[in-house]
């Protein structure tokens, strides 16, 4: 699997005496104050500095940056001042997108760069060091891979050597070894969805998937015979229109103590979305190379948690089908009877997501009784419409389990929003000939495909999270310049790290 093909080289640890080259970056407090070690290092220069600040108005205000070409006095090729405000006002989710902002002044054909992670007060602790280095991490992505030519004067991505002076190293590089694991959690998920489809089909995420076995997961892959005497037809009619064989990947990472319930994560993984013979406009439909962002995010942050060794025991179920039309495909009408028992009325075949976790959600709750389920997926196109992009959708039967996420997702900037449930809503999915039909109208879409999800739950706490804003088209932010953000990763694995490991 190509973790970190799309990125920097990782990046190293240096004291702050390391001898500089190349670009240098420093942080700027508002009142043009830096740290000792950084004074230190301008040396002479910090005339330089002042005087480039004067002329340029610059104070040290977050978001502006002073940038001295060949500084007199530095072995540099440039150096970036950055501007962060007032140090105090600083909080730990800050770092990750300084690290971001950063990056994002080093000139991609620059081959080598350091960091200084200090500001005035002093060296930044371990843990802030290495959201900075994440953040570098995540801001140089770039999905490249089918791009053959390059633009005159183009060059290619250099692959930086970032290096980030610190106070301790060793300290520095055991924070980082954490998040380390976060990193290749997120460009993994980037890179399955960037992926086209005709690329990464539900055999090829499978087996993707099962390169997790490197980090010590256990896969377990479910092929269409495993899935029909499971009795999973509500996934398998999603999927059978397709050329392609769907399947079903149960992942498994055992950190925790043997007698623990397992966390459960579940994914909506849609290779490709046409609609199927509820055929989508042609208008944007590329996208829909996009829908299996919910199992992108459950296998990046099962990569995660493997990876840095979370104490904590976790299931990443997702289910991998393409929805196409055909002379097989199902029909508008059909009634499809669901491992759980109950039979859904498939009204819009394009309202398919609800489908796949159906079974997958009945699947893991009875299989494995975890102590809760989340589930992602891009299910709605009614989320975007009421959220945008900077909140996801979270649906759930449980209020601790809310909390908790909500607290996460400000931490991580991942953020939800609640959004409500209810029987009334529930009814508008009753159907004439099944227990419940697939679609309840215009009204509300994104909750009566979360009150379809509801009924294969029973009392296991529960959160549906509805990423279709946040996972795809994503806005560029300082940490992410690519069309997937990987949206997810970071917040579970906070959710897991804050509560849930022994
Ligand atoms: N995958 C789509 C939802 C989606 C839309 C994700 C835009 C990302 C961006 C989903 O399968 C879908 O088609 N939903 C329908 C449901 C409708 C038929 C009830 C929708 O939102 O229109
Ligand atoms: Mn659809
Ligand atoms: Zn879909």
């Amino acid at each position: 699997m190509p973790i970190a093909e799309s990125v920097d080289r990782k990046p190293t640890f240096a004291p702050f005496s390391t001898p500089l080259q190349g670009v240098l970056i420093v942080f700027c407090e508002e009142g043009l104050k830096f740290g000792p070690s950084t004074r230190k290092a301008l040396g002479p220069a910090g005339d330089l500095v002042q005087r480039a600040a004067a002329s340029e108005r610059f104070t040290g205000k977050s978001g502006g940056a002073l940038d001295i070409l060949a500084p007199a006095g530095l072995p540099l090729t440039r150096l970036v001042v950055l501007g962060v405000g007032k140090g105090g006002r600083l909080k730990d989710q800050d770092f990750v997108k300084l690290g971001g902002a950063a990056r994002g002044k080093i000139p991609s054909a620059a081959g080598e760069a350091t960091i200084f992670a200090e500001l005035s007060s002093g060296a930044l602790k371990p843990e802030q060091v290495a959201e900075v280095a994440l953040g570098s991490q995540l801001r140089a992505y770039v999905f490249d891979r089918y791009k053959t030519k390059r633009k005159e004067g183009e060059e290619p991505p250099a692959k930086t050597r970032i290096k980030i002076a610190v106070g301790s190293v060793p300290a520095a590089q055991k924070a980082w070894l954490r998040r380390e694991a976060v990193a290749d959690g997120v460009v993994l998920a980037r890179d399955l969805i960037n992926e086209p489809a005709n690329v990464l089909y539900p055999e090829e995420f499978a087996r993707r998937a099962a390169s997790l076995k490197k980090v010590g997961v256990a896969v377990e892959v479910l092929d269409v015979p495993a899935l029909k005497k499971l009795g999973m037809n509500s996934l398998l009619g999603v999927g059978q229109g397709s050329a392609h064989d769907s399947r079903v990947v149960i992942m498994r990472w055992n950190g925790g103590k043997k007698a623990d319930a397992p966390l459960a994560f579940i994914g909506k993984g849609v290779c490709f979305d046409t609609g199927g013979i509820s055929i989508k406009p042609a208008g944007g439909m590329e996208d829909m190379k996009g829908d299996m962002a919910g199992a992108a995010c459950v296998v990046g942050l099962m990569h995660a948690l493997a990876a840095r060794k979370a104490k904590v025991n976790a299931i990443g179920a997702i289910g991998i089908v393409e929805n196409m039309p055909d002379g097989n495909a199902q029909r508008p009408g059909d009634i499809v009877k669901t491992m759980s028992g109950q039979t859904i009325e498939i009204i819009n075949t394009d309202a398919e997501g609800r489908l796949v976790l159906a079974d997958v959600l009945h699947y893991v709750n009875t299989r494995h009784k975890p102590q809760f389920m989340i589930d992602l997926a891009t299910l709605t196109g009614a989320i975007i419409v009421a959220l945008g992009q900077e909140y996801a959708g979270m649906f759930s039967n449980d209020d601790r389990l809310c909390d908790r996420l909500t607290k996460a997702g400000l931490a991580t900037m991942e953020r939800v929003w609640r959004m409500p449930l209810g029987p009334e809503y529930d009814k508008m999915i009753d159907s004439k000939f099944a227990d419940m039909k697939n679609t309840g109208g215009r009204h509300g879409g994104s909750i009566t495909a979360a009150q379809l999800l509801a009924r294969f739950v029973d009392k296991t706490p529960w959160v549906h999270l509805d990423i279709a804003g946040t996972a795809l088209g994503s806005p560029q932010t300082d940490i992410n310049k690519s069309w997937s953000s990987g949206w997810g990763v970071r917040l579970l694995n906070q959710l897991v790290q804050d509560h849930y490991e022994r």
